[in-house]
């Protein structure tokens, strides 16, 4: 079941984030940030167990970012990722986006679930505020990748 994040789940994305960002492969997030930014995230629960999360931010009137997607180790490969862009896509979706994007080093995932890889110059200044943060900063190894919500959603899918 994917819903929205609560109060109480911010322990556990708290730790699905920072297992990753100890890796080098998603940026840390405080608590602080994680309670100011709650309502961006949605979560995967199954079994009431919390195995997946990802944030949908609002940069500007026509461009939101999928960030924060992280999937429990154990769970990783079970469709779980797909299924929280779709959901991700689909309430960018509700708030009339235009576009998705994602800046990301999973480029296969993110092609197979809709993306496609666009030059970083296209996307606004204001995306990359993130980046003061970023251990490689200028050295940057992520690609960035963009989905078009503009045309009908696909048939079939309960997100995208
Ligand atoms: C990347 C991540 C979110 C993918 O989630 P997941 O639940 O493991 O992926 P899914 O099972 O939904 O995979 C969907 C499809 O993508 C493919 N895929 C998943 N991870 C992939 C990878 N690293 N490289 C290539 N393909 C991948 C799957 O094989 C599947 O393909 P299919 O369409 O043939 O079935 C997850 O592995 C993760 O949490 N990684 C660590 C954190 C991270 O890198 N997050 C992304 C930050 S932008």
């Amino acid at each position: 079941m994917i819903r929205n994040a609560t109060m109480a789940d911010v322990p556990v994305i708290h730790g699905l984030i920072t297992e990753y960002a100890e890796l080098g492969r998603m940026l840390f997030r405080s608590h602080a940030d994680l309670y100011e930014h709650l309502r961006d995230f949605l979560v995967f629960e199954d079994a009431g167990e919390v195995v997946g999360c990802c944030a949908v931010e609002l940069v500007w009137r026509d461009l939101a970012e999928i960030k924060s997607l992280a999937v429990a180790g154990p769970r990783r490969g079970t469709g779980i990722g797909r299924a929280l862009v779709q959901a991700a896509q689909a309430e960018a979706r509700r708030l009339q986006i235009a576009r998705l994007f994602a800046l990301t080093r999973e480029p296969v995932f993110f092609e197979r679930a809709g993306f496609h890889v666009v030059p970083k110059e296209t996307l606004p200044h204001k995306v990359w505020t993130d980046c003061v943060r970023c251990p490689v900063q200028a050295n940057c190894d992520e690609t960035a990748m963009v989905v078009d919500l503009t045309g009908a959603a696909p048939a079939g899918k309960s997100g995208g």
